[in-house]
């Protein structure tokens, strides 16, 4: 077995290192973004994916990652986990339909509501006190689902048909234009000290330094890793100001 995942603000990949490390507890656990990816999956036959939602949609990068390697899924058993905020509809559909085309057998899927990750904009946001309440109920489900697993009964959470009319319907048709590809909408400030934190942390490399500037590329897949992290609070993506750096270490 192998977990596999991207994460922006650290959410998914603590679901996932939960849950494969209550299945099989020597099991590597790897980013996307790991060079040797492709390598490491050949090798392992159960893969359990986690993706943030986005949208009620896959992340492009992750669909995209999918897409590239299709000759990869033929014959690997996967397990989709998606972490939300509040709604994903069929959030693990969306990659699960992809890896059956490819040949894979889809093994069920968990969806997880974890605290909210876009940083600009306060529209989800809770205190850290409800996000603690949040990431225990988050644990709690795992540490029950792991537990079915073992007994060979897995979650089929965002599989069926209902799950994908009300993924498709209730979120994902409404922002098509969102999610269709990488995004060139990564903005930073003159507030960028040139620390360079934020090109050192894309999963999609999608940030340079330039005479001590950070300057991004077209090619963001909207995780907020950066934007989480940046010391300066200079880099914005669907709002205009950062209201709070989101991550999952705050919520332990
Ligand atoms: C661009 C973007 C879009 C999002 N869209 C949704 C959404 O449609 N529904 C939802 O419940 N949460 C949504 N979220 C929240 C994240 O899915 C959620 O906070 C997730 O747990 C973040 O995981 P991570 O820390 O592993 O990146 C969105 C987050 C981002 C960055
Ligand atoms: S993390 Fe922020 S301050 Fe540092 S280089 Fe990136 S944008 Fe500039
Ligand atoms: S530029 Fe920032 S938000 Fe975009 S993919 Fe890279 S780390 Fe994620």
């Amino acid at each position: 077995m192998v977990g596999i995942y991207l994460s922006g603000t650290g959410n998914t990949k603590h679901c996932v290192e939960k849950l494969v490390s209550m299945l099989e507890d020597t099991a590597k656990i790897v980013p996307l973004e790991n060079t040797q990816i492709t390598n490491i999956l050949e090798q392992q036959d159960v893969i359990i994916l986690g993706y943030p939602t986005q949208f009620s949609n896959a992340p492009f990068m992750v669909r995209d990652f999918i897409k590239r390697n299709a000759q990869l899924w033929r014959g690997k058993k996967v397990f989709c986990l998606n972490t939300m905020g509040l709604f994903s509809g069929d959030g693990t559909g969306c990659s699960a339909r992809l890896l059956k085309k490819y040949g894979a057998e889809i093994l069920g899927g968990m969806q997880i509501k974890m605290p909210d990750s876009v940083c600009d904009s306060k529209l989800l946001k809770k205190d850290i006190k409800q996000n603690r309440q949040i990431v225990k109920s988050a644990d709690k489900r795992i540490e029950q689902a792991a537990e079915q697993i073992k007994r060979g009964k897995y979650p089929k959470e965002g599989l069926s048909f209902i799950a994908h009319i009300k993924g498709l319907f209730g979120q994902r048709l409404w922002f098509y234009r969102k999610t269709i590809g990488y995004t060139d909408k990564l903005k930073i400030s003159d507030a960028c000290i040139g620390c360079g934190v934020c090109s050192k942390v894309c999963p999609m490399k999608n940030i340079e330094m330039n005479k001590n500037r950070a300057v991004p590329r077209e090619r963001c897949t909207m995780c907020y890793r950066c934007i989480s992290l940046c010391p300066q609070k200079a880099i914005t993506l669907l709002g205009e100001k950062v209201q709070e750096q989101c991550r999952f270490e705050k919520y332990e």
